[in-house]
């Protein structure tokens, strides 16, 4: 086990196996995973009893999603035998030979269930949950470049998330990439993956010029210092309005040239006129001064160095609290424009691109890609667009960081854009880096605001959530007092409230922000998960027992069927992680550790800790512990900070 002090706040130790320990199966770990010790004694007996390659046999051998189809199944058909399946399975069932390890399977359909035996596996998962802790689940091989060569080093992989705009808010599709990003780079982590976070920040354009121009008339120093965010959104919201405001006296001139030329008037006058108003426009000044910025003015650019700077201070501390700290602020400021030109270039020599009344477009329709239409990538006064700079990033950072994946965890309204950037980056030649790049997309949260209706900063939605926590716990008053820094552990209980309810349901799905569903006690929400933890935290301080010598305790005690069942669930925990790094779905981890938590609530009554006889006292309580602590491991790399008291 080796545990790094680079992990990520929320992961905190991570599994590898030796290559002189692996199994004759690829991918079988079992000094890592328990279900690999069944799946490996399976095939190699099946393979022996019935002659059939256990290679075969082995991947195909699959874990369940419910406990009464057995802990592992093999759906026979897989195998590709020419025979029929349900008579395979009665065959290979009553091949089978007894084992010390497993139950005579059962055959149902064209299915084979095994359930384990509960003495061996009880010791075993309990065992090796108690000694590895953080680690039980995690699995360091997976992300080695040649799992057969250490030497090889680990895979690298970019996840691109949260990405907020400077000055504007941060919105609720925002924190859903921030808390999928998160997310993803706990599960790559904990899969032994190098993981580089990135934040790739909107940072530049014209309305940075604006912001700057808005700060000399609406501005005040101490303000931005205290707090950047707000004072920068109040300052671009004040000049936007002066920009409208000037914006109806240019329009109305426009449409009186207009008329006039078409009646053949004169316009001169009207037009000196126009220019004259355009000319001292704050939309007009905002180009110049962004200009400056293009330029490289060292004035222009310190003021909006310092915005950038104050914010990325501020998101931070934000970023914190969901215990996710970014390894790069990136962003659109950052790219090169000759890594725009030299793709430019690119784009030219494969006939990719097209001049269009004078812009530089790429017509997708003309290369295999119907559904993706035109995009321009130069606009006709020669600047480039947002996805112009995409396309100098993606060839920038593949350049830099030499990236096996990278992943951009970015709103499905962006599908559109994230297809032609990997199109584009395809087109131009660079196929290979295309197919390393994905897009994690998901769907719309409706209505999240503040209770008081108005914009929707992250860091005040964060406190109405965490304030009805402390509504709610203050409740219970003999409790709360016990709670240390009840502010504390409120706002943890209004983050996993938030969190939680974005993590429900599969990433594409929207789902409308409801303050009173998320921060409920009835049903899968995060104060449910938060207080089934702290439950089994108290119920261990009240045992009074020694924590460390709860792998000592003897497993044979736990014969009932409650125990035996939360046994066979933990025991899943490695193929849960497994799993989840296939599906890239938080809700793989989410939905696993509500069955437990569900199946926790059932046992209480039944497997009682105190008043218990101490030998079962202290079977119970390592049965209790080591839940807790795959609980502890489950929230964590969904990026929850798991309370001990609320
Ligand atoms: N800043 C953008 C927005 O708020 C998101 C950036 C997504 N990432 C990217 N590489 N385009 O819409």
């Amino acid at each position: 086990i080796m545990s790094t002090a680079s992990l990520p706040a929320s992961v905190e130790a991570l599994s590898l196996q030796s290559t002189a320990q692996t199994s004759q199966f690829p991918g079988c770990f079992p000094t890592l995973n328990p279900m690999d010790i069944y799946r490996e004694h399976i095939a190699e007996e099946l393979g022996k009893a019935a002659g059939i390659d256990a290679q075969k046999i082995y991947p195909r051998i699959v874990w369940t999603s419910t406990l009464d189809k057995g802990d592992l199944s093999l759906p026979v058909a897989s195998l590709q035998i020419k025979q029929n399946p349900v008579e395979l399975a009665k065959d290979l069932v009553s091949k089978f030979p007894a084992s010390d390890l497993i139950h005579p399977p059962t055959q149902l359909g064209a299915h084979i269930q095994f359930f384990c035996k509960r003495q061996p596996l009880t010791s075993n998962v309990l065992g090796r949950v108690l000694k590895e802790k953080a680690a039980y689940g995690t699995n360091g091989n997976q992300g080695q470049k040649d799992p057969s060569d250490p030497s090889k080093g680990q895979k690298k992989i970019i996840i691109e998330f949260s990405s907020p705009n400077i000055a504007k808010p941060f919105h609720a599709g925002h924190l859903r990439s921030t808390i999928i990003g998160g997310f993803l780079a706990n599960i790559y982590t904990v899969m032994g993956w190098n993981v580089i976070k990135m934040n790739y920040l909107g940072d530049w354009g014209k309305q940075y010029g604006l912001l700057a121009n808005g700060f000399k008339d609406y501005g005040n120093e101490e303000a931005l210092i205290r707090d950047p965010i707000n004072h920068l959104f109040d300052v671009y919201v004040k000049i936007n309005r002066q920009v409208s405001e000037q914006d109806g006296p240019i329009k109305e001139l426009k449409e009186q040239i207009k008329t006039k030329k078409e009646k053949n008037e004169d316009v001169a006058e009207l037009e000196a006129q126009l220019a004259k108003l355009v000319d001292v426009s704050e939309d007009e000044k905002a180009r110049r001064y962004f200009k400056s910025m293009e330029d490289g003015d060292p004035e222009a650019l310190a003021l909006w160095r310092k915005f950038r700077d104050l914010s990325i201070e501020k998101y931070k501390q934000t970023y914190a609290r969901l215990n996710i700290d970014f390894d790069v602020y990136s962003g659109e400021s950052q790219i090169k424009s000759e890594s725009m030109s030299d793709a430019y270039k690119l784009m030219e020599e494969a006939g990719v691109s097209e001049k269009s009344e004078g812009a530089v477009i790429v017509d997708f329709t003309k290369h295999g890609a119907k559904k993706l239409g035109k995009a321009i990538i130069i606009r006709k006064d020669g600047t480039p667009l947002y996805l112009t700079r995409d396309i100098g990033a993606i060839t920038e950072r593949d350049n830099e960081y030499h990236f096996d994946k990278m992943i951009y965890v970015v709103a499905a309204q962006q599908d559109l854009h994230l297809a032609q950037l990997f199109k584009v980056t395809e087109l131009m030649g660079h196929k290979d880096l295309a197919s390393r790049c994905q897009h994690i997309n998901f769907g719309m949260v409706r209505g999240m605001s503040t209770r008081k209706g108005t914009v929707k900063f992250l860091d005040d939605i964060l406190r109405d959530v965490g304030d009805k926590m402390h509504e709610v716990m203050k409740k219970n008053e003999v409790k709360y007092s016990q709670v240390e820094d009840p502010e504390k552990t409120a706002d943890i209980l209004g983050i996993t409230s938030v969190m939680v309810q974005d993590m429900t349901g599969k990433r594409v799905n929207g789902y409308d922000f409801n303050l009173d569903a998320m921060t409920s006690f009835e049903g899968d929400t995060g104060p449910y998960l938060q207080y089934a933890h702290a439950r089994l935290c108290s119920m261990a301080r009240k045992s009074e027992l020694n924590v460390d010598e709860l792998v000592n305790a003897n497993f044979d005690l736990l014969t009932e069927q409650h125990a035996v069942d939360l046994v066979r669930l933990l025991a899943q925990w490695p193929d849960v992680l497994l799993q989840t790094a296939k599906t890239l779905e938080p809700i793989t981890v989410l939905s696993y550790l509500f069955r437990m938590t569900h199946m926790l609530s059932s046992s209480y009554d039944v497997l009682k800790v105190i008043g218990s006889e101490p030998d079962v006292k202290q079977a119970r309580m390592a049965l209790y512990a080591s839940a807790r602590q795959v609980l502890n491991n489950g929230m964590r790399v969904l990026g929850l900070s798991p309370v001990e008291r609320m």
